[in-house]
């Protein structure tokens, strides 16, 4: 059975980064930014994308080209059935976090046209928003069925395609919007703030956020990089390509940030940060650029993230599917609208979890904790933070101990003959011996102990 491939090496980049650039990058980073401590935040993330995610970039891309499989069928055409319980812990990781992307997705849509059709009051009822469940629903809906058909066209027709398109559309978008923000009075206090470090701001607590942001942004951890990996040829430099797609990654949610903090200082509105930054303080920004400005920057802004999230959702998508294709032999359209039936049944609990419904609303208090948290905080909590690293960790200690280094090294000098020996490989192999299995582990550890156990 043909699984497809990807075209050109730069489809596959596009597609990758694609799928890390996203939500995660222009919604999720600014908020973990403000928690965190403006540039201290930022340089633990860049220090974890770097030092200990990029050799786990490379370690699943060349898993997925040297099996040619999706994320669980992987290990076992390694003939390491046992460990092909990385595969199974990913795979549901990815239904998991499509399951709330889409709603949050859905929103966005929404707020496309709310900014379209000039209603910038938006902004005090995201509360009430956010519960007209029927409406959020119908955009996620409609989010889902474009990532359902997108998926369905196939690799090279529809995942391949989809990212020529919406990556370019998305970088210029982002250059016409920095221009914008930079020219706003008080920008630069903004500017200061993200990029002036406050050391003190740096505990525990935030650096367990930061991993967990660099996994979800790279969208690592979860074999995402093994099935899109399976798709390349023995040509492609994994090495380069791994670097393309963090680098994309990595300065996209940095350009992100010289959008959105000039545009929250210039504004002047006091704000706590929280997953609510773009949704309750953006539409109030854009109203005081006026009714024209505001409405054309405003419109241009959400379709910017809905550019960045389907491309994402997309590879959210592939991963379950490609399972089923490779595995159960289900043809393509039918498991992509089985499996995307299925996750938009598992959202509607997030759907409702933000005030509509007080059982998903304040679904559970962890020990050591008094305050209840939503059921998408909860999925939040266990897929991005917790399966994420922990999955990272895992194919590290497979890669290093059963697979073994010299496979690896193998693999990657097919597509880069000059590896083998290279201060990269050195890098490379010491790194996932010894700095990704301790650190990923312990602060694994210590954050997961932290989170739901208070300890
Ligand atoms: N990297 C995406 C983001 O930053 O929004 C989220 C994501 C996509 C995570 C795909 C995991 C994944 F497989």
């Amino acid at each position: 059975m043909n699984r497809g491939s990807f075209n050109t090496r730069l489809g596959f980049i596009l597609a990758a980064s694609g799928s890390a650039v996203g939500l995660g990058n222009i919604w999720k980073f600014p908020f973990e930014v403000s928690n965190g401590g403006g540039a201290a935040f930022l340089i633990m993330y860049l220090m974890f994308c770097f030092i200990l995610c990029f050799p786990v970039i490379v370690s699943e891309i060349a898993i997925g080209r040297n099996t040619k499989k999706n994320a669980i069928g992987a290990f076992e055409k390694m003939g390491k059935r046992n460990w092909n319980f990385i595969g199974k812990m990913g795979v549901l990781c990815g239904v998991l976090i499509l399951s709330f992307y889409t709603i949050v997705a859905g929103w966005v849509l929404g707020y496309v046209v709310e900014m379209v059709s000039g209603n910038f009051s938006i902004a005090d009822n995201f509360g009430v928003y956010v519960n007209d469940t029927g409406n959020v629903l119908l955009y996620s809906v409609l989010f889902m069925i474009t990532t359902a058909f997108i998926v369905s066209k196939g690799v090279e027709e529809g995942i391949e395609k989809a990212a020529k398109i919406l990556m370019p559309s998305l970088i210029i978008i982002i250059i016409i919007l920095i221009v914008y923000a930079l020219t706003l009075p008080n920008s630069i206090d903004g500017i200061i703030f993200y990029l002036v470090p406050d050391f003190s701001q740096i505990n525990l607590t935030v650096a367990g956020n930061a991993l967990g942001q660099a996994f979800f942004s790279l969208s690592l951890g979860m074999g995402m990089l093994i099935t899109y990996g399976s798709y390349i040829d023995e040509k492609n430099n994994i090495i380069n390509s791994a670097a393309l797609i963090t680098l994309t990654d990595v300065g996209i949610a940095f350009l992100a940030g010289l959008i959105i903090f000039p545009f929250v200082f210039s504004s002047g509105i006091e704000t706590q940060g929280g997953p609510g930054l773009i949704f309750q303080v953006f539409p109030k920004i854009f109203e005081d650029l006026g009714p024209l400005t505001g409405t054309v920057i405003g419109s241009t802004f959400f379709i910017l993230l809905s550019f960045a999230a389907i491309t994402s959702t997309v590879s959210l998508l592939e991963v379950p599917v490609s399972y089923l294709v490779d595995e159960y032999k289900v043809e393509r359209k039918f498991s992509v609208w089985i499996v995307a039936f299925i996750i938009l049944l598992i959202g509607i609990p997030s759907a409702l979890s933000q005030g509509k419904v007080a059982y998903f609303s304040e679904f559970i208090t962890y020990f050591g904790h008094d305050k209840p948290i939503d059921f998408m905080q909860f999925i939040i909590d266990v897929s991005n933070d917790t399966l994420l690293p922990f999955g990272g960790f895992l194919i590290t200690i497979y890669v290093s101990f059963v697979w073994k280094k010299r496979n690896l090294s193998d693999e990657i000098s097919k597509g880069n003959p000059s590896y083998k020996g290279s201060l990269v490989e050195k890098y490379i192999n010491f790194s996932i011996t010894y700095i990704c299995p301790l650190i990923l582990g312990s602060i694994f550890i210590l954050t997961f102990l932290n989170k739901f156990f208070g300890i």
